[in-house]
């Protein structure tokens, strides 16, 4: 997989975000501000940079992009979804949210892996 995906996904929940965003300013009810923050951030911005770099170094392309990818989207919905319900009390929130930190980290440990593999020594950009 190349970082098309990543960043075609990145850009929409930037999107999606943006529209929490003027959702919270128009209601002035902010408290679901962290769920915007962490959708925009560690959703989109960081999907965004994964396919820059991805785009940049094709020869990382293959399994592990595509495992990088499954555990950030996963993750980013199931985080979110769980600092949406432990803002608004809901009982679930906790695996879903704990569940959702993991998955965020892990795809944080393969991207740590793939830009050590696609900076080191004799390795070169696209
Ligand atoms: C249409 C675009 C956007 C709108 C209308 C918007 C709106 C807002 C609003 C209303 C708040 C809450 C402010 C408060 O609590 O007083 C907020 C907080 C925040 N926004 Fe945005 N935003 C937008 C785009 C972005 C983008 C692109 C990012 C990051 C890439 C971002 C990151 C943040 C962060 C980090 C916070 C602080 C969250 C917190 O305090 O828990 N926002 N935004």
């Amino acid at each position: 997989m190349n970082g098309n995906i990543f960043l075609r996904t990145g850009v929409v929940i930037l999107a999606l975000g943006m529209c929490l965003g003027i959702y919270m300013g128009a209601k002035q009810d902010f408290t679901l501000a962290p769920v915007h923050a962490h959708m925009n951030l560690a959703g989109g911005v960081l999907m965004c940079i994964a396919g820059l770099f991805y785009n940049n170094r094709p020869a990382l392309w293959g399994k592990l992009t595509t495992i990088h990818y499954g555990l950030q989207l996963v993750g980013i919905i199931l985080l979110a979804a769980g600092i949406a319900g432990a803002h608004l009390n809901q009982k679930w929130f906790p695996p879903v949210v704990g569940a959702g930190s993991v998955l965020t980290l892990l795809a944080m440990l393969v991207f740590i892996f793939m830009v050590f593999k696609g900076t080191g020594r004799n390795t070169t950009a696209a």
